[in-house]
């Protein structure tokens, strides 16, 4: 049977033991009876299609974003009002004291201010080229280095007790006057092997 004419037939067929609202079925109507013409508009309506989807019915999708962080880019606070971080080179002679906000790095606010601390594996924790090493005071203040920053730390160049990894070393308000020095040369094992680079 084609499926217009299957449809049809059962339209007809609900249309004869239509449910009534108690769940009776309600009899089929004499042939001749007025009732009689009904089925023909519910088999008209049964071959209409019907819209299954109202607009309502289409819920509109709600997303969020956040801010984006991008590399290399820091927020200067406002002169005075930021955390003051001296770096020094090797010989002892102050480079340069800038401001950074809580959360930034010693490695980014160095680029930002245009001191030379490498930062080759762009803290992946993959090189010691971001070697400082924090006065001793402040750096009881740090939490203790995990165990990949150790690891990169025992590749320094010129390891001392207070060294850190600059990318690992994130500032907050009483880390306020702390002094990194860089050391007189860093090592990229992954790409000078031993050769160590002078600052
Ligand atoms: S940038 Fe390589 S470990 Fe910090």
């Amino acid at each position: 049977m084609s499926r217009p004419a299957a449809l049809l037939r059962n339209a007809a067929r609900q249309a004869r033991i239509a449910p009534s609202p108690g769940g009776l079925q309600t009899p089929l109507p004499r042939a001749g009876s007025s009732m009689t013409k009904r089925p023909l508009s519910i088999l008209r309506s049964a071959s209409t299609p019907t819209r299954l989807t109202s607009p309502t019915a289409i819920s509109s999708r709600s997303f969020t974003s956040s801010s984006v962080q991008r590399h290399g880019e820091v927020t200067r606070p406002a002169p005075g009002t930021g955390i003051k971080v001296t770096y020094r080179d090797s010989k002892g002679n102050d480079i340069k004291t800038v401001e950074g906000n809580e959360g930034d790095d010693l490695l980014i606010l160095a680029h930002e201010y245009d001191i030379d601390l490498e930062g080759a594996c762009d803290r992946s924790v993959a090189c010691s080229t971001c070697h400082v090493i924090i006065d001793p005071k402040h750096y009881d203040m740090l939490p203790e280095p995990d165990d990949e920053e150790n690891d990169m730390l025992d590749l320094a160049f010129g390891l001392e007790d207070t060294s850190r990894l600059g990318c690992q070393v994130k500032l907050t308000k009483e880390l306020d006057g702390m002094v990194a020095t860089l050391p007189a040369a860093t090592r990229n094992m992954y790409v000078d092997g031993a050769k160590a680079r002078t600052h």
